[in-house]
């Protein structure tokens, strides 16, 4: 019926951008339909992104803790063994729960979800080649576009998701590589590396800037970098992959110093190739309503999402910005607010990062590098976990927490830490900067005793006097 092809809102990709946006909308009782062509919601977050990676995460984290760290807490376990084919389905456990949750969540709310590739034909049609075979045509008054990214591909090396794989291969490797050489330092190079190194790969990552972490505070990154090294991954920084080949069920992947120099060539059971990703924008029928695109493949927006086609607004990784799940998922209401009520908020200055490895890292806000550019006179505060009781009692006392503030006003710049329960901490950092909080605001904030907080306290005390543990 016609009722059933005519919306207020029409979303295409059902990822965090797309689907939170879609919820919204009909919250705001806007007749909406959210179209998904990949089978499941949740995008590439929840099917091959953020959710399985973090359970492969914890659970090698729990089996190296097993093997390698019990005894010396007490625990007698006779012969930790891995079971990777139940690792792999704990994980995908955690998927389908997730992915099911959103279709309730759909239902509940009264959001269509339609199955099929959706392609815009004009600024009001969008036509869907449905996963039944049929083709259907829906109408709208706004469209929003959330169809997110997907793996960069790195030239002349072909993925077949078995040997030479993206991060979606490297969620389901059926055996423990003995050598995986990971292409790109970055997040995920780091954190799957991690995963496979704690199951018992020797991993190589090659990476062609000279630090790790993709942009994380330089201080941070060269402890981080010492700590995965200590936990057996090695780097080989201010490298360059030239090419790579399959031989006898390897892979032989040629490098140089990026400068130049000579050559030399790394095995491989697997390579991950985690060199970044790009915007998904094939087959979206951009043509035809006039959207364009930057020179790095991303939609062009204004401040208020919408694209050339003011009643077409664009969200996610599709789009500038980071490209993070939350990131996507803030916008996803913005865009809808705008629809409804003329109003959305993002903070840019705000978005918090979290690398989920062992320890974690988590940060906002700037970087010591991005306030030197500044030219502002700035005050560091820095606390160890190592002076921090709950760590100690732990027993998990790695990494630091490092408060950057302006020196004039003592208002918080940027927040990083790396280290056990990083990436729950930075939340308090984060509402802290939001409402605009001095570091002594964190200092006079009465913290819970024992916990790993206390470190965020005393760096923040740290930072406009002296810390009381250190
Ligand atoms: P996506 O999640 O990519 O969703 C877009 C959806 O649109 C897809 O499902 C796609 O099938 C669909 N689609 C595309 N075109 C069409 C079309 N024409 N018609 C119908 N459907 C279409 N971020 C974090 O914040 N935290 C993490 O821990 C984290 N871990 C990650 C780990 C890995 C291995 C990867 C790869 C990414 C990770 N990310 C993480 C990034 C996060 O997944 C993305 O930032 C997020 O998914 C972006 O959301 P989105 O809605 O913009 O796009
Ligand atoms: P990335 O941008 O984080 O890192 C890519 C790295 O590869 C960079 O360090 C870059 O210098 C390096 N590189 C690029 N080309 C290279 C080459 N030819 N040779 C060697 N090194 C090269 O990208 P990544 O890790 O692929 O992740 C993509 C995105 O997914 C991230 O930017 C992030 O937004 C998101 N993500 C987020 C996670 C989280 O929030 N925990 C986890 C995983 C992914």
């Amino acid at each position: 019926t016609s009722t059933d092809t005519e919306y207020d809102t029409v979303i295409i990709g059902g990822g965090p951008g797309g689907y939170v946006a879609a919820i919204k909308s009909a919250q705001l009782g806007l007749k909406t339909a959210c179209i998904e062509k990949r089978g499941s919601l949740g995008g590439t977050c929840l099917n091959v992104g953020c959710i399985p990676s973090k359970a492969m995460l914890n659970n090698s984290h729990i089996y190296h803790q097993a093997k390698h760290e019990l005894k010396s807490r007490g625990i007698d376990v006779a012969d930790v063994k891995l079971n990777l084919e139940n690792m792999l389905k704990a994980k995908d456990k955690s998927v389908t729960g997730l992915t099911k949750g959103i279709e309730s969540l759909f239902k509940k709310n009264g959001v269509a979800y339609v199955k099929g590739h959706g392609r815009i034909v004009n600024t009001n049609e969008i036509e869907v080649d449905g996963l039944d075979g049929k083709k259907i045509s829906l109408k709208s008054k706004n469209i929003i576009i959330a169809t997110g990214s997907e793996p960069t591909p790195f030239k002349g090396l072909e993925v077949d998701e078995k040997q030479i794989v993206t991060s979606t291969g490297a969620l389901s490797l059926e055996k423990v590589p003995e050598k995986m050489v990971v292409i790109g330092g970055g997040i995920i190079g780091l954190e799957l590396g991690s995963v496979w190194s704690r199951l018992g790969a020797e991993v190589t990552v090659v990476e062609y800037l000279s630090s790790i972490g993709a942009g994380m505070d330089a201080e941070c990154a060269k402890s981080f970098s010492k700590m995965l090294q200590k936990q057996g991954i090695k780097f080989k920084l201010s490298t360059k992959v030239i090419d790579a080949s399959k031989k006898d069920g390897k892979v032989f992947v040629n490098v140089e110093p990026a400068k130049g120099g000579a050559k030399e060539t790394l095995e491989a059971n697997v390579v991950l190739v985690s060199i970044g990703r790009r915007p998904y924008t094939e087959n979206l029928g951009l043509e035809n309503v006039g959207i364009e695109v930057d020179d790095k493949g991303r939609i062009k927006i204004d401040s208020q999402f919408r694209t050339a086609k003011p009643n077409i607004r664009c969200i996610g990784d599709v789009t500038y910005g980071a490209m993070l799940a939350h990131k996507a998922e803030e916008e996803g209401i913005a865009a809808v607010e705008y629809i409804s009520g003329g109003h959305g908020h993002v903070n840019y200055d705000v978005i918090p990062s979290v690398i989920y490895t062992h320890p974690e890292v988590a940060w906002c806000g700037k970087t010591e590098e991005q306030v030197k550019e500044t030219n502002k006179p700035y005050r560091v505060g820095n606390f160890p976990f190592a002076a921090n009781s709950r760590a100690r009692t732990n027993d998990d006392t790695q990494g630091f927490v490092k408060i950057i503030s302006d020196a004039e006003t003592d208002t918080i710049l940027g927040v990083h830490i790396i280290g056990p329960n990083a990436g729950e901490m930075i939340g308090e950092a984060v509402l802290a900067m939001e409402y605009g909080a001095s570091s002594e605001d964190i200092a006079r904030t009465c913290h819970a005793h024992p916990t790993l907080s206390e470190a965020l306290k005393e760096a923040a005390m740290s930072t406009y006097d002296k810390p009381i543990h250190f």
